[in-house]
């Protein structure tokens, strides 16, 4: 099976994983379960998928380890992204936008619907400590991109095009509430242009931090965006674009 990002998986395998995922969130709880639940009082969401907001565990061993990993690293797998390191004010916002339909509501964004899944089964407290806990993890770099990789014009796209919402350097910038992206990978960044692009993601009216990035990707095309999708490994592993403003 050809995915939209180009790669190949097993679709049963795939499947499979996912009902048992779809089972555990019915069942109301997908992490790891202490003995001693009963005994614990806890502001429960609806439908939790954490029973215990005071395991000592926390948010994240117990529900958003099983998609993006003991170090926060994504898995490919379940097309979850690297989330080590990002903000928490970019998680909390991220989240909120999950929440309220802003993203993952779209028929075509499966994992974004997996994802907004999770968002509405927490509190704000568990979103809270476990966004804390994500942004105090060691940032995982995205791929270095291969050596046929057309540095230059992805150096003069992004000095052009990005630079000025997510930095010289790619770590984003809260007053415009862009992502950090050298941390994200590939499969994950190619999968989110595209998105933007075709307004799976960020399309929604009132959602103006997504528009922006939808106005962008419009100008863009795949080969563009697999350029940048190079580029931003170059960035990640120490390419610098701001000469390239003035060519
Ligand atoms: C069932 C698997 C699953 C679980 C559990 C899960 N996630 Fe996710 N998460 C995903 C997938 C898949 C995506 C990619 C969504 C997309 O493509 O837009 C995602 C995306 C995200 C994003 C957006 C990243 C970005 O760069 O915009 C954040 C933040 C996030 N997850 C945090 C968490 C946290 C924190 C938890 C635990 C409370 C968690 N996730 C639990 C699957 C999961
Ligand atoms: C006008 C400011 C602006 C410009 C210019 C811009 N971005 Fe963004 N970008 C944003 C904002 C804001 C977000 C967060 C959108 C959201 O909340 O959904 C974002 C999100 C993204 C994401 C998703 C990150 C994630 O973690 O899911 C990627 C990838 C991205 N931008 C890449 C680019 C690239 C590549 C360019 C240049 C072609 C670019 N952006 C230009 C503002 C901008």
């Amino acid at each position: 099976m050809e995915t939209s990002d180009g790669q190949s998986r097993p679709p049963a395998q795939r499947t499979r994983r996912w009902q048992l995922f779809a089972a555990c969130l019915l069942l109301g709880g997908c992490g790891n379960h202490d003995e001693n639940v009963e005994s614990v009082e806890s502001s429960q969401p609806e439908n939790g998928v954490v029973e215990n907001v005071s395991d000592p565990k926390g948010a994240y061993e117990q529900v958003c380890i099983t998609c993006h990993g003991p170090n926060g690293e994504g898995n490919e797998d379940v097309k979850s992204p690297s989330i080590a390191g990002l903000p928490a004010w970019y998680i909390e916002e991220q989240f909120r936008k999950f929440r309220e339909g802003q993203r993952g509501a779209h028929q075509d964004d499966g994992p974004g619907q997996q994802m907004r899944a999770i968002a509405l089964s927490l509190s704000e407290d568990q979103i809270k400590e476990a966004a804390e806990t994500v942004s105090s993890m060691p940032i995982v770099l995205t791929e270095k991109p291969g050596s046929d990789a057309n540095i230059e014009k992805g150096r003069y796209i992004f000095a052009n095009h990005c630079m000025e919402c997510h930095r010289y350097n790619g770590k984003g910038e809260v007053v415009f509430h862009s992502a950090q992206l050298i941390s994200l990978n590939r499969s994950y960044l190619r999968r989110q242009l595209k998105n933007f692009h075709a307004g799976v993601r960020g399309g929604e009216e009132g959602d103006i931090s997504g528009n922006k990035m939808v106005d962008v990707t419009s100008r863009l095309n795949d080969e563009q965006i697999e350029i940048l999708v190079d580029y931003i490994g170059a960035l990640a592993h120490g390419d610098d674009p701001r000469p390239a403003r003035e060519r």
